[in-house]
Parts: structure tokens; sequence; C-alpha cells
């Protein structure tokens, strides 16, 4: 998700190389990644799960999380910086600040909401998007220890948006087919210079 864009577009479908890990505590070589923009095969890619949380994982989330605030956006997963892992990172403006999701799964909705929804992989684009207005979400964090997370808003929403992305999926899906097909026939037609 995202209020405005910053990062140059990529059409390279290669995954980025993962970042080496830090050499010491408190990196001074933390990265900011390009933003894959939605054409890029590695969006749609389901995406898969980590296994061993070692430094080269710790050193990705940092870097995505560094990510997420350049761009800025409230969520990034790890495959729109071309690294199809189950790993995706996001701060919803609130008491939690930066969190990281590994191997998340919506777990609970409730309710249904309309909502602004934006995407750093469909920059500068906004559309309303009905989903479930309460998620529930369950993760490992860092430590390799099971945490959750759940609320509605902002949160509620951000997280459904960033587990779609690691299932391969992105906010148009979330469209009826009929508005996904309008705003589909807009972008190829930006795309194409033609609006
Ligand atoms: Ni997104």
């Amino acid at each position: 998700m995202t209020n405005t864009f910053r990062s140059e577009r990529r059409t390279d479908p290669l995954p980025e190389p993962l970042p080496s890990p830090p050499k010491q505590s408190g990196r001074s070589d933390l990265a900011i990644f390009p933003i894959r923009i939605l054409g890029d095969p590695v969006l749609r890619m389901e995406t898969k799960p980590v296994t061993d949380i070692d430094d080269t994982v710790r050193a990705l989330v940092e870097d995505m999380i560094e990510t997420m605030y350049y761009a800025p956006g409230v969520g990034l997963a790890a495959n729109q910086i071309g690294v199809p892992r189950r790993i995706a990172v996001f701060d919803a403006h609130d008491e939690l600040g930066p969190r990281v999701m590994i191997n998340p799964e919506l777990v609970e909705t409730e309710g249904e909401i309309e909502f602004e929804e934006g995407c750093l992989s469909v920059p500068g684009r906004y559309w309303e998007i009905t989903r479930p207005a309460f998620a529930r979400v369950r993760a490992v964090d860092l430590e390799g220890q099971e945490v959750e997370y759940a609320g509605d808003g902002l949160l509620g929403r951000v997280l459904q948006h960033e587990i779609d992305h690691l299932h391969g999926r992105f906010l148009l899906d979330a469209l009826p087919k009929r508005m996904r097909k309008k705003a589909l026939k807009e972008l190829r037609d930006e795309a194409l210079g033609l609006t």
C-alpha cells in the first residue's frame, strides 16, 4: 500500500540476490531496493515459506522496512523487491510500529468495508476496494516465535493486502470482475500513452 511513489521502474524478471548478512550489529549497509511494478512475473508467484530464520533473512527484513519507509508505503511483501519468499513488513501507523510477518496465514476475517487502497507496485493509483473489515493473522517473527496480528481499519486492510501479494495476487484481483476489467484497461491505456 502506498501514498506516493518514488521507486524506479523495473522489468527484469530475475529475483534480486539476497543481501549479504550483516558483519556486525547496527548495519551501516542498509539497502533500499527498487520496487517491482505490475507486469513483473515475480509479483504473480506463490512465495516459498521460510524454513530457517538466519542472518540473511534478518538482513532482508531490515532492508524491506527501510525500502517501505523510503517509498513510502504502509506495507511491503518480499516478492515486491524480487524475493519470492513468504515475508512481509508493515507499519499501519499505530502503536505496533514496524512489524514483520514470516509465513503469515489469514486465520479469521469478519465484516465488510470499502476502503481506498493503493499499492507500491501500481504507483499512483487508488481504488475503493471492498474486503473484510477485520482480519486476524498468525505468523512467525524474527525470533521464530509465533505472533498474531489482528485489527480493523488500516491494520486489517494492510494485513490482507500483503498476504495477497505473498500468494501472487494484487489489489485489482479483489475487485469485482467488471471493475477489474475497467481498471486494467485504464492502466493499459495509460501505459500506451492514450490518456
Ligand atoms: Ni501492494
